[in-house]
Protein backbone atom coordinates (compact mmCIF):
# COMPACT_ATOMS: atom_id res chain seq x y z
CA UNK A 1 0.00 0.00 0.00
CA UNK A 2 0.79 3.44 -0.47
CA UNK A 3 2.83 5.22 2.35
CA UNK A 4 3.49 8.97 2.62
CA UNK A 5 6.84 8.76 4.14
CA UNK A 6 7.29 11.09 7.72
CA UNK A 7 10.65 11.29 9.38
CA UNK A 8 10.43 8.39 12.46
CA UNK A 9 10.11 10.64 15.45
CA UNK A 10 12.28 10.29 18.62
CA UNK A 11 10.57 8.08 21.33
CA UNK A 12 8.99 9.71 23.91
CA UNK A 13 7.64 11.98 25.88
CA UNK A 14 4.87 10.15 23.76
CA UNK A 15 4.56 6.10 24.29
CA UNK A 16 7.31 4.04 26.43
CA UNK A 17 8.25 3.10 23.43
CA UNK A 18 9.14 4.11 19.54
CA UNK A 19 6.06 3.28 17.43
CA UNK A 20 8.22 0.56 15.22
CA UNK A 21 8.54 -1.28 18.73
CA UNK A 22 4.58 -1.46 19.63
CA UNK A 23 3.14 -4.62 19.98
CA UNK A 24 0.06 -4.64 22.20
CA UNK A 25 -2.73 -2.24 20.62
CA UNK A 26 -6.20 -1.08 22.39
CA UNK A 27 -9.32 -0.85 20.77
CA UNK A 28 -11.77 0.85 22.74
CA UNK A 29 -15.38 1.03 21.21
CA UNK A 30 -15.80 -2.08 18.93
CA UNK A 31 -18.65 -1.71 16.73
CA UNK A 32 -18.34 -1.35 12.72
CA UNK A 33 -14.83 1.17 13.39
CA UNK A 34 -13.52 -0.12 16.31
CA UNK A 35 -13.81 -3.53 14.77
CA UNK A 36 -12.17 -3.03 11.59
CA UNK A 37 -9.24 -1.49 13.36
CA UNK A 38 -8.85 -5.04 15.51
CA UNK A 39 -8.92 -7.15 12.26
CA UNK A 40 -6.39 -4.85 11.32
CA UNK A 41 -3.94 -4.40 14.06
CA UNK A 42 -4.28 -8.50 14.14
CA UNK A 43 -3.93 -9.11 10.81
CA UNK A 44 -0.26 -6.92 11.04
CA UNK A 45 0.65 -8.74 14.19
CA UNK A 46 -0.52 -6.72 17.20
CA UNK A 47 -1.49 -8.11 20.18
CA UNK A 48 -5.29 -6.02 20.17
CA UNK A 49 -7.09 -6.06 23.46
CA UNK A 50 -10.61 -4.35 22.95
CA UNK A 51 -13.51 -3.29 25.56
CA UNK A 52 -17.60 -2.01 24.43
CA UNK A 53 -20.12 -1.95 26.99
CA UNK A 54 -22.39 -3.55 24.70
CA UNK A 55 -23.64 -6.79 26.03
CA UNK A 56 -23.12 -8.35 22.49
CA UNK A 57 -20.24 -6.73 21.37
CA UNK A 58 -17.66 -9.34 21.68
CA UNK A 59 -19.60 -11.87 19.69
CA UNK A 60 -20.77 -9.30 17.06
CA UNK A 61 -16.47 -8.11 17.29
CA UNK A 62 -15.49 -11.84 16.64
CA UNK A 63 -18.06 -11.92 13.57
CA UNK A 64 -16.39 -9.02 12.55
CA UNK A 65 -12.88 -10.16 12.28
CA UNK A 66 -13.82 -13.61 11.02
CA UNK A 67 -16.05 -12.32 8.12
CA UNK A 68 -12.50 -9.43 7.39
CA UNK A 69 -10.27 -12.42 7.60
CA UNK A 70 -10.33 -13.73 4.36
CA UNK A 71 -9.49 -10.56 2.85
CA UNK A 72 -6.93 -9.71 5.43
CA UNK A 73 -5.32 -13.50 4.04
CA UNK A 74 -5.38 -12.17 0.71
CA UNK A 75 -3.83 -8.69 1.27
CA UNK A 76 -0.98 -11.07 3.22
CA UNK A 77 -1.11 -11.08 6.78
CA UNK A 78 2.17 -10.26 8.96
CA UNK A 79 4.43 -12.80 10.60
CA UNK A 80 2.41 -14.71 13.77
CA UNK A 81 -0.53 -12.52 12.98
CA UNK A 82 -3.67 -14.54 14.47
CA UNK A 83 -7.24 -14.16 15.34
CA UNK A 84 -6.14 -15.62 18.61
CA UNK A 85 -4.32 -12.58 19.26
CA UNK A 86 -7.24 -10.61 21.01
CA UNK A 87 -8.54 -9.88 23.77
CA UNK A 88 -11.50 -8.76 24.78
CA UNK A 89 -11.75 -7.31 28.36
CA UNK A 90 -14.91 -6.64 30.80
CA UNK A 91 -13.08 -3.10 31.73
CA UNK A 92 -11.88 -0.08 29.96
CA UNK A 93 -9.22 -0.23 32.62
CA UNK A 94 -8.21 -3.62 31.69
CA UNK A 95 -8.24 -3.09 27.95
CA UNK A 96 -5.54 -0.41 28.17
CA UNK A 97 -3.84 -0.77 30.78
CA UNK A 98 -0.24 -2.05 29.06
CA UNK A 99 -1.53 -0.56 25.91
CA UNK A 100 1.00 0.84 23.68
CA UNK A 101 -1.17 2.64 21.48
CA UNK A 102 -5.55 3.20 21.89
CA UNK A 103 -7.66 3.87 19.31
CA UNK A 104 -10.96 5.37 20.06
CA UNK A 105 -14.09 4.36 18.48
CA UNK A 106 -16.88 4.70 20.40
CA UNK A 107 -20.24 6.48 19.13
CA UNK A 108 -19.73 10.00 17.16
CA UNK A 109 -21.16 11.60 20.73
CA UNK A 110 -19.32 15.45 21.57
CA UNK A 111 -20.25 14.52 25.26
CA UNK A 112 -19.37 10.92 25.22
CA UNK A 113 -16.36 11.61 23.20
CA UNK A 114 -15.14 14.07 26.16
CA UNK A 115 -15.64 11.62 29.36
CA UNK A 116 -13.99 8.49 27.37
CA UNK A 117 -11.01 9.98 26.49
CA UNK A 118 -10.85 11.70 29.65
CA UNK A 119 -10.86 7.97 31.21
CA UNK A 120 -8.74 6.79 28.81
CA UNK A 121 -6.31 9.03 29.70
CA UNK A 122 -6.82 8.36 33.10
CA UNK A 123 -6.10 4.74 32.62
CA UNK A 124 -3.71 4.24 30.28
CA UNK A 125 0.17 4.18 30.80
CA UNK A 126 1.59 7.68 30.92
CA UNK A 127 3.14 8.77 27.41
CA UNK A 128 0.59 6.24 25.62
CA UNK A 129 -0.64 8.13 22.74
CA UNK A 130 -4.48 8.01 22.24
CA UNK A 131 -6.42 8.15 19.12
CA UNK A 132 -10.07 8.74 18.10
CA UNK A 133 -11.36 7.79 15.31
CA UNK A 134 -14.21 10.57 15.43
CA UNK A 135 -15.23 11.08 11.52
CA UNK A 136 -15.44 15.32 12.01
CA UNK A 137 -14.89 16.24 16.12
CA UNK A 138 -11.79 18.96 15.77
CA UNK A 139 -9.34 17.38 18.96
CA UNK A 140 -9.79 20.68 20.90
CA UNK A 141 -13.43 20.02 21.02
CA UNK A 142 -13.14 16.54 22.51
CA UNK A 143 -9.64 16.91 24.92
CA UNK A 144 -11.14 19.29 27.19
CA UNK A 145 -11.72 16.74 30.17
CA UNK A 146 -8.54 14.94 29.97
CA UNK A 147 -5.81 15.42 32.50
CA UNK A 148 -3.26 15.35 30.21
CA UNK A 149 -4.21 16.74 26.61
CA UNK A 150 -1.03 16.48 24.80
CA UNK A 151 -1.30 13.25 24.04
CA UNK A 152 -4.78 13.10 22.45
CA UNK A 153 -4.73 13.04 18.41
CA UNK A 154 -7.38 12.34 15.73
CA UNK A 155 -6.80 9.54 13.42
CA UNK A 156 -9.69 9.43 11.38
CA UNK A 157 -9.88 5.88 9.00
CA UNK A 158 -12.38 5.01 6.33
CA UNK A 159 -14.62 2.10 6.62
CA UNK A 160 -13.32 -1.00 6.51
CA UNK A 161 -10.22 0.48 8.18
CA UNK A 162 -9.02 -2.90 7.48
CA UNK A 163 -8.99 -2.34 3.85
CA UNK A 164 -8.77 1.23 3.12
CA UNK A 165 -5.35 2.53 3.52
CA UNK A 166 -5.90 6.31 4.97
CA UNK A 167 -5.77 7.92 7.96
CA UNK A 168 -6.04 11.42 8.36
CA UNK A 169 -4.09 12.74 11.35
CA UNK A 170 -4.42 16.28 13.46
CA UNK A 171 -3.86 17.50 16.80
CA UNK A 172 -5.87 20.09 18.66
CA UNK A 173 -5.14 22.97 20.26
CA UNK A 174 -3.82 21.34 23.37
CA UNK A 175 -2.25 18.25 21.71
CA UNK A 176 1.91 18.09 21.92
CA UNK A 177 3.08 18.26 18.25
CA UNK A 178 5.46 15.06 19.33
CA UNK A 179 2.13 13.28 19.78
CA UNK A 180 1.20 13.73 16.42
CA UNK A 181 4.38 12.82 14.56
CA UNK A 182 4.26 9.90 16.85
CA UNK A 183 0.80 8.68 15.88
CA UNK A 184 1.73 9.57 12.23
CA UNK A 185 4.42 7.06 11.95
CA UNK A 186 2.92 4.49 14.07
CA UNK A 187 0.18 4.23 11.46
CA UNK A 188 2.40 3.83 8.90
CA UNK A 189 4.37 1.27 10.28
CA UNK A 190 1.25 -0.14 11.08
CA UNK A 191 0.55 -0.26 7.14
CA UNK A 192 -1.59 2.77 6.65
CA UNK A 193 -1.59 5.68 4.37
CA UNK A 194 -1.38 8.34 6.57
CA UNK A 195 -2.21 12.35 5.98
CA UNK A 196 -1.22 14.20 8.41
CA UNK A 197 -3.17 17.61 9.04
CA UNK A 198 -1.08 20.75 10.26
CA UNK A 199 -4.28 22.76 11.20
CA UNK A 200 -7.91 21.40 12.63
CA UNK A 201 -10.89 21.46 9.66
CA UNK A 202 -13.80 20.29 10.42
CA UNK A 203 -14.53 16.80 8.70
CA UNK A 204 -10.72 16.97 8.29
CA UNK A 205 -10.40 16.35 4.02
CA UNK A 206 -11.82 13.42 2.94
CA UNK A 207 -15.31 13.74 5.08
CA UNK A 208 -15.72 17.78 3.78
CA UNK A 209 -15.39 16.01 0.07
CA UNK A 210 -17.64 12.97 0.84
CA UNK A 211 -20.16 14.97 2.44
CA UNK A 212 -20.72 17.87 -0.72
CA UNK A 213 -21.23 14.77 -2.57
CA UNK A 214 -23.47 13.14 0.16
CA UNK A 215 -25.75 16.04 0.67
CA UNK A 216 -26.10 16.43 -3.49
CA UNK A 217 -27.56 13.02 -3.62
CA UNK A 218 -30.13 13.10 -0.79
CA UNK A 219 -31.25 16.44 -1.98
CA UNK A 220 -31.91 15.03 -5.95
CA UNK A 221 -33.82 11.57 -3.58
CA UNK A 222 -36.01 13.83 -2.39
CA UNK A 223 -36.42 16.14 -5.28
CA UNK A 224 -37.14 12.57 -7.19
CA UNK A 225 -34.86 13.69 -9.58
CA UNK A 226 -32.42 10.39 -9.42
CA UNK A 227 -33.21 7.28 -7.37
CA UNK A 228 -30.72 5.78 -5.41
CA UNK A 229 -29.50 3.30 -7.49
CA UNK A 230 -28.86 5.95 -10.38
CA UNK A 231 -26.99 7.93 -8.09
CA UNK A 232 -24.83 4.76 -7.03
CA UNK A 233 -24.27 4.08 -11.11
CA UNK A 234 -23.48 7.30 -11.69
CA UNK A 235 -20.68 7.06 -9.18
CA UNK A 236 -19.62 3.14 -9.76
CA UNK A 237 -20.14 3.03 -13.56
CA UNK A 238 -18.37 6.58 -13.85
CA UNK A 239 -16.21 9.56 -12.21
CA UNK A 240 -15.09 6.35 -9.51
CA UNK A 241 -13.50 4.45 -11.42
CA UNK A 242 -10.98 7.28 -11.97
CA UNK A 243 -10.91 8.37 -8.58
CA UNK A 244 -9.47 5.35 -7.54
CA UNK A 245 -6.45 6.05 -10.05
CA UNK A 246 -6.08 9.66 -9.47
CA UNK A 247 -8.14 12.09 -7.32
CA UNK A 248 -10.46 14.36 -8.23
CA UNK A 249 -8.07 17.72 -8.93
CA UNK A 250 -5.72 15.48 -11.65
CA UNK A 251 -8.52 13.74 -12.97
CA UNK A 252 -10.06 17.07 -13.82
CA UNK A 253 -6.80 18.20 -15.19
CA UNK A 254 -7.10 15.20 -17.91
CA UNK A 255 -10.52 16.75 -18.75
CA UNK A 256 -8.35 19.67 -19.90
CA UNK A 257 -6.88 17.92 -22.66
CA UNK A 258 -3.45 18.86 -23.55
CA UNK A 259 -3.79 22.14 -22.21
CA UNK A 260 -4.27 20.49 -18.41
CA UNK A 261 -6.24 22.05 -15.44
CA UNK A 262 -5.59 25.45 -16.99
CA UNK A 263 -7.63 24.93 -20.05
CA UNK A 264 -10.26 23.29 -17.99
CA UNK A 265 -10.66 25.88 -15.52
CA UNK A 266 -10.48 27.96 -18.56
CA UNK A 267 -13.46 26.04 -19.99
CA UNK A 268 -15.56 24.90 -17.21
CA UNK A 269 -15.09 27.61 -14.59
CA UNK A 270 -18.04 29.64 -15.54
CA UNK A 271 -19.91 26.67 -14.67
CA UNK A 272 -19.12 27.06 -11.17
CA UNK A 273 -21.56 29.98 -11.38
CA UNK A 274 -24.20 27.83 -12.69
CA UNK A 275 -26.25 26.20 -10.53
CA UNK A 276 -25.06 22.39 -10.01
CA UNK A 277 -24.54 22.04 -6.80
CA UNK A 278 -27.26 22.99 -3.51
CA UNK A 279 -24.73 22.74 -1.00
CA UNK A 280 -27.28 23.09 2.25
CA UNK A 281 -28.42 20.26 3.80
CA UNK A 282 -31.51 19.02 2.75
CA UNK A 283 -34.19 18.50 5.71
CA UNK A 284 -33.50 15.03 6.82
CA UNK A 285 -37.52 14.03 7.40
CA UNK A 286 -39.16 10.86 7.10
CA UNK A 287 -40.14 10.94 3.20
CA UNK A 288 -36.22 11.00 2.21
CA UNK A 289 -35.12 8.41 5.19
CA UNK A 290 -37.84 6.24 4.25
CA UNK A 291 -36.69 6.38 -0.01
CA UNK A 292 -33.47 6.29 0.89
CA UNK A 293 -33.37 2.93 3.09
CA UNK A 294 -35.78 1.61 0.61
CA UNK A 295 -33.87 2.76 -2.43
CA UNK A 296 -30.94 0.64 -0.89
CA UNK A 297 -33.10 -2.16 -0.21
CA UNK A 298 -34.15 -2.47 -3.50
CA UNK A 299 -30.25 -1.74 -4.62
CA UNK A 300 -29.08 -4.68 -2.17
CA UNK A 301 -31.63 -6.83 -4.61
CA UNK A 302 -31.80 -9.98 -1.96
CA UNK A 303 -28.03 -9.69 -0.80
CA UNK A 304 -27.80 -9.52 2.98
CA UNK A 305 -25.54 -7.16 4.65
CA UNK A 306 -22.48 -9.58 4.74
CA UNK A 307 -23.10 -10.54 1.14
CA UNK A 308 -22.03 -7.03 0.41
CA UNK A 309 -18.86 -6.63 3.00
CA UNK A 310 -17.53 -9.39 0.70
CA UNK A 311 -18.33 -8.18 -2.26
CA UNK A 312 -17.21 -4.62 -1.46
CA UNK A 313 -13.81 -6.07 -0.14
CA UNK A 314 -13.13 -8.39 -3.30
CA UNK A 315 -13.61 -5.13 -5.23
CA UNK A 316 -11.34 -3.21 -3.12
CA UNK A 317 -8.60 -5.59 -2.84
CA UNK A 318 -8.51 -5.98 -6.73
CA UNK A 319 -8.90 -2.47 -7.59
CA UNK A 320 -5.77 -2.46 -5.25
CA UNK A 321 -4.31 -4.85 -6.85
CA UNK A 322 -4.93 -3.67 -10.66
CA UNK A 323 -3.43 -0.28 -9.28
CA UNK A 324 -0.72 -1.66 -8.47
CA UNK A 325 -1.24 -0.92 -4.52
CA UNK A 326 -1.20 -4.67 -3.80
CA UNK A 327 1.24 -7.24 -5.72
CA UNK A 328 -0.63 -8.27 -9.20
CA UNK A 329 1.22 -11.76 -8.96
CA UNK A 330 3.11 -14.14 -6.69
CA UNK A 331 6.11 -13.17 -8.90
CA UNK A 332 5.58 -9.68 -7.86
CA UNK A 333 5.30 -10.44 -4.56
CA UNK A 334 8.48 -11.44 -3.83
CA UNK A 335 10.49 -8.97 -5.59
N1 LIG B 1 -18.90 4.09 10.15
C1 LIG B 1 -18.02 4.77 9.44
O1 LIG B 1 -17.99 4.70 8.20
C2 LIG B 1 -16.96 5.61 10.12
C3 LIG B 1 -15.82 5.99 9.39
C4 LIG B 1 -14.80 6.70 10.04
C5 LIG B 1 -14.93 7.05 11.37
N2 LIG B 1 -16.08 6.69 12.05
C6 LIG B 1 -16.15 7.07 13.48
O2 LIG B 1 -15.85 5.93 14.26
C7 LIG B 1 -16.53 6.01 15.51
C8 LIG B 1 -17.35 4.76 15.73
O3 LIG B 1 -18.32 4.67 14.69
P1 LIG B 1 -18.94 3.27 14.23
O4 LIG B 1 -19.45 3.49 12.85
O5 LIG B 1 -17.98 2.16 14.49
O6 LIG B 1 -20.18 3.15 15.23
P2 LIG B 1 -20.90 1.81 15.76
O7 LIG B 1 -22.22 2.24 16.25
O8 LIG B 1 -20.80 0.73 14.76
O9 LIG B 1 -19.98 1.39 17.01
C9 LIG B 1 -19.86 2.13 18.17
C10 LIG B 1 -19.53 1.17 19.30
O10 LIG B 1 -19.23 1.93 20.46
C11 LIG B 1 -19.79 1.25 21.57
N3 LIG B 1 -19.97 2.19 22.67
C12 LIG B 1 -21.10 2.81 23.11
N4 LIG B 1 -20.83 3.60 24.16
C13 LIG B 1 -19.48 3.48 24.38
C14 LIG B 1 -18.60 4.02 25.33
N5 LIG B 1 -19.02 4.88 26.26
N6 LIG B 1 -17.30 3.67 25.30
C15 LIG B 1 -16.84 2.82 24.36
N7 LIG B 1 -17.64 2.27 23.42
C16 LIG B 1 -18.94 2.59 23.43
C17 LIG B 1 -21.08 0.66 21.06
O11 LIG B 1 -21.49 -0.43 21.86
C18 LIG B 1 -20.68 0.23 19.65
O12 LIG B 1 -20.22 -1.12 19.60
C19 LIG B 1 -17.36 7.30 15.46
O13 LIG B 1 -16.63 8.33 16.05
C20 LIG B 1 -17.50 7.53 13.96
O14 LIG B 1 -17.72 8.88 13.65
C21 LIG B 1 -17.09 5.97 11.47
Amino acid sequence: MTVIPSPAPPPGPFSSCAPEDVRRVACVGAGVIGGGWAAHFLARGYDVTAWDPSPDAAVRLHRLIAAAWPALEQLGLADGASQDRLTVTATLEEAVAEAQFVQESAPEKLGLKRDLLARLDAAAPAGTVIASSTSGYPMTDMQTQAADPGRLVVGHPFNPPYLIPLVEVVGGERTDPAAVEWASRFYEVAGKSVITMDREVPGFIANRLQEALWREALHMVANGEATVAEIDASITEGPGLRWAVMGPMLTFALAGGEGGMAHMLDHFGPSLKSPWTRLEAPELDRALYEAVVAGCDEAANGRSIADLVAERDRGVIDILRATGRLPRTAEEATR
